[in-house]
């Protein structure tokens, strides 16, 4: 099974740019690369930071982009979104019964899991308790998961983003959690971070998936600044067979030269005779 994870769109007014690029465009050019190489796509998993500043006309915006995809899309939101306008605008959209925009299905043998990790007024994450008891309901009644999310659950080792990471309240209590249904979560996917990172959280492994707009810098010394660059924007194929998972990053803005190589020894080997 193929998975589309694109993350962190933060999408505009539109008109508008965002850190010197015009978020719309780039995340309507990742929509036409999917569409192009991976029409074959189970889902596409968009987690967070939907739009920049939660303006409802950045979420229409998005409701029109993702209308006429063949590919069904699930989406979560991040500290970046308004919740309220999120749900104004897409009314019939799942959610949890606090209100919390968690929502879950089954895909073939596997329990989807999508999490509101967002806090009111805050760039960190936060996943309640009450959050938590929806999470161990689902994580109770399935036989196999796979968990997305927008925060990073834990702290990355970079000072300044940790800052912004899950909160270290909510984190233990999650941590356990996970680790209760490690041997049945197969992988835990997030954004926020606008960088591919991957490891391992309470025995799952996890990934996060860069930005369409502009990328972090990771800075293990920085406690204070984010930084960030307009470095080349990415989306994730996700690939699954059984309990295992490959991931591909897909530089979809790349439009420069590419070179293109048989397989062969001889494609690759160094010529025997030298010229003269
Ligand atoms: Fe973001
Ligand atoms: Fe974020």
């Amino acid at each position: 099974m193929k998975i589309i994870h694109i993350s962190d769109i933060h999408l505009t007014v539109p008109g508008e740019e965002m850190g010197g690029l015009d978020p719309h465009v780039r995340f309507n050019q990742a929509l036409r690369h999917v569409a192009e190489h991976h029409p074959d796509a189970a889902r596409i998993v968009i987690t967070g930071d939907l739009a920049h500043w939660g303006e409802r006309a950045a979420y229409e915006a998005l409701k029109t982009a993702i209308s006429g995809l063949n590919i069904p899309v699930r989406l979560m939101i991040g500290n970046h979104d308004d919740r309220a306008q999120f749900r104004a605008v897409f009314g019939d959209h799942p959610i949890d019964p606090h209100g919390f925009v968690n929502h879950a299905e089954t895909v073939g043998e596997t329990r989807f899991i999508y999490l509101d990790s967002v806090g009111e007024r805050t760039h960190a994450g936060h996943f309640c308790s009450a959050r938590r008891a929806w999470l161990a309901a689902e994580l109770e009644s399935c036989a196999r998961a796979r968990i997305f999310l927008h925060h990073n659950p834990m702290p990355l080792g970079l000072p300044a983003e940790d800052k912004i990471a899950l909160i270290a309240e909510h984190r233990a209590p999650l941590h356990a959690l996970i680790r209760q249904h490690a041997a049945k979560i197969d992988y835990i996917h997030f954004g926020h971070v606008h960088a591919p990172v991957h490891g391992v959280f309470a025995g799952v492994p996890f990934a996060s998936v860069p930005s369409t707009g502009n990328q972090s810098l990771p800075d293990m010394n920085e406690s204070e600044f984010l930084q960030g660059a307009p470095m080349a924007p990415a989306y994730f194929v996700i690939c699954t067979e059984g309990k295992d998972t490959t991931i591909h990053q897909i530089p979809f803005a790349w439009d420069g030269p590419i070179t293109r190589t048989g397989t062969g020894w001889e494609d690759w080997a160094k010529p025997t005779v030298a010229a003269e």
